[in-house]
C-alpha cells in the first residue's frame, strides 16, 4: 500500500514541476509602514507577481474587521455545511484575526492590489457533491442521498461606481483562483450579477442540489497556462477542468461498499469499521482523495498483495463502476466545473500563494492574493479607474468557507499617488 500511495503522489508531484509561487515572506517593518487609505504609487514595472519586490517594501492600509450578515444559511434546499463564518469574527480561522493588509500600485495601464490575511485552512470547495453526507449543525434537513456540500475561501473588493452601483471583485479559491481570475460582478443596488461574457466557472449537476453530479475528473492531467501567473496543474481533488460524464449507480455501490468495505473502512468511511476490534483506521472519506485516483490505479491497488482487503475488491466491472462512484462521493466531487472566462468577465487576473497542484499540501496559515485589472475596460459594467481623480471609495470583506457570512472593512479609500 505503502508504495503505491508514494507512487501515486509521485506522480502528482513530477507533474508540479513548476510552482509559480513561493509563499511570500512578511513585509519588512521598518520599509513597508501601515497608511490610513490603500496608497498605489505609480510604477514602471510591474509588480505582477506575489514576491515582486516591490511589495515587500510598499506601505499597506491595515484593516479592522467588523462582523457583516453573520448567522445566515444557504437558503436553497440541498445545500448543507457551508457556513464557516457563521459566528462572524470569533468563527473566522478558528477565531484568529485575518489581519488583512492590503498594498496597491499602478503602471500606464493597470491597477495593482496585493490583499494578505490569515485564515488557518484552505477551503478549496464550492457545493462538493456528498452522498449520506455529514448533518449541519446550523441548517435543518436530511443529508441522506446526495447533497451539495462546503464551501470556499473567498473576497470580495467593491468600488464605489456612484449613482447607487457597484463593481464587485470577488476572488474565490475554489471557482476563480485555478483559472487564475476573479469573478468580475456588478451591484446594480439588487445584490451582486456577474458581468457580461463567459463565467470561468459552470455548476456540475443533473438537476437540482440533490440530484448528483454530472461529471467527474477523466484522468487527464490538467494543466493550463495562466496570465500572468504562468503554467500550473490543478489539483483534480479539488478543481474539475478536464472532465468526462459520471458513471455508476450510487446506490448499488453504497449497498457493496456498506457489505464488503465497511467492517474495516467503517460505515461513514471514518476507518472505524465494525464490529470493534475490525477498525483499520484508515480513511477513505478525506476530502479530494478519490478524485485523485484513477480507477486504473484503484483496480491495480484494490486487489493488489497491498490490501488486506483485497478479497474483498469487486471483480465485475459494473460492480467495480458503482464502487468507484461511492468512494468518489466520499471525497466530495466538485460542485462546479472550470472553463476560460471571456469578454467582461475575464478583466480581473489573480495570482495567489496557493500551490493550486496540491491543496492538501498548502497549509500556509497566510492567503497572498494579487489582482491585476486595467485601469480602463471599456466596458460599462467595470469602474473606470483615473489616477487623476486621485480617490475611490471602496469595501472589503473576506469569508472563510462561506459564501454569505464575512467580516469586513466599509469605506476605505484608493489613493492614486501622483507621478513622480
Ligand atoms: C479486512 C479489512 C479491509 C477490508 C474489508 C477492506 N479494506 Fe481497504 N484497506 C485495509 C487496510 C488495512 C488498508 C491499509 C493498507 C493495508 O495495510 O492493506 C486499506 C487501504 C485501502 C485503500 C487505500 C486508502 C488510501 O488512500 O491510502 C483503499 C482505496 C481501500 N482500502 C479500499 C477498499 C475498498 C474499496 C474496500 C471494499 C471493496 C476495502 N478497502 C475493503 C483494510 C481493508
Amino acid at each position: 500500500m505503502k508504495t503505491l500511495r508514494t507512487a501515486l503522489l509521485c506522480l502528482l508531484a513530477t507533474g508540479c514541476t513548476y510552482y509559480e509561487n513561493e509563499p511570500v515572506k512578511a513585509p519588512v517593518p521598518e520599509k513597508s509602514d501601515p497608511t490610513t487609505t490603500l496608497e498605489a504609487k505609480y510604477v514602471t514595472e510591474a509588480p505582477n507577481k506575489v514576491t515582486s519586490k516591490y511589495w515587500k517594501t510598499a506601505d499597506y492600509l491595515p484593516l479592522t474587521e467588523q462582523n457583516q450578515v453573520t448567522g445566515q444559511v444557504q437558503a436553497a434546499d440541498g445545500l448543507f455545511n457551508m457556513s464557516g463564518t457563521f459566528g462572524g469574527l470569533t468563527s473566522f480561522g478558528k477565531g484568529k484575526d485575518p489581519d488583512v493588509r492590503l498594498q496597491a500600485a499602478y503602471t500606464d495601464d493597470s491597477l495593482y492590489v496585493l490583499v494578505v490575511w490569515k485564515d488557518t485552512t484552505a477551503d478549496a470547495s464550492h457545493s462538493n457533491w456528498i452522498y449520506d453526507g455529514p448533518t449541519d449543525p446550523n441548517k435543518a434537513g436530511s443529508t441522506s442521498g446526495w447533497t451539495s456540500q462546503r464551501a470556499s475561501d473567498n473576497f470580495l473588493l467593491s468600488f464605489d461606481m456612484g449613482s447607487g452601483k457597484r463593481d464587485v471583485w470577488n476572488w474565490s479559491l475554489a471557482l476563480s483562483e485555478p483559472m487564475g481570475y476573479a469573478i468580475d460582478m456588478i451591484d446594480n443596488g439588487s445584490g451582486a450579477t456577474n458581468d457580461a461574457g463567459t463565467v470561468m466557472y459552470v455548476r456540475n449537476a443533473v438537476s437540482d442540489n440533490r440530484g448528483g453530479p454530472q461529471y467527474e475528473w477523466n484522468d487527464a492531467q490538467q494543466q493550463l497556462t495562466r496570465k500572468p501567473a504562468g503554467s500550473t496543474i490543478l489539483d483534480p481533488g479539488y478543481f474539475l477542468l478536464n472532465k468526462k460524464t459520471f458513471t455508476g449507480d450510487i446506490v448499488a455501490g453504497e449497498a457493496y461498499y456498506q457489505l464488503e468495505c465497511a467492517p474495516c473502512h467503517g460505515p461513514t468511511g471514518n476507518g472505524e469499521g465494525t464490529p470493534s476490534g475490525y477498525e483499520t483506521g484508515i480513511r477513505v472519506n478525506e476530502p479530494g482523495q478519490f478524485n485523485r485516483w484513477t480507477r486504473a490505479a484503484l483496480d491495480e491497488f484494490g486487489p493488489g498483495p497491498n490490501h488486506e482487503g483485497s478479497v474483498h475488491y469487486p471483480a465485475g466491472e459494473t460492480d467495480r463502476v458503482n464502487l468507484f462512484a461511492r468512494l468518489r462521493a466520499f471525497s466530495g466531487i466538485p460542485g462546479y466545473y472550470l472553463q476560460n472566462p471571456s469578454g467582461s468577465s475575464a478583466d480581473i487576473h489573480a495570482v495567489s500563494s496557493v500551490v493550486i497542484a496540491n491543496i492538501p499540501h498548502y497549509n500556509s496559515k497566510k492567503y497572498t492574493v494579487l489582482l491585476v485589472r486595467a485601469l480602463n475596460t471599456s466596458q460599462t459594467d467595470d469602474i473606470t479607474l483615473n489616477p487623476a481623480t486621485v480617490t475611490y471609495s471602496f469595501n472589503f470583506s473576506v469569508r472563510d468557507n462561506d459564501l454569505i457570512n464575512q467580516v469586513g472593512s466599509n469605506n476605505q479609500t484608493l489613493t492614486f499617488k501622483p507621478k513622480p
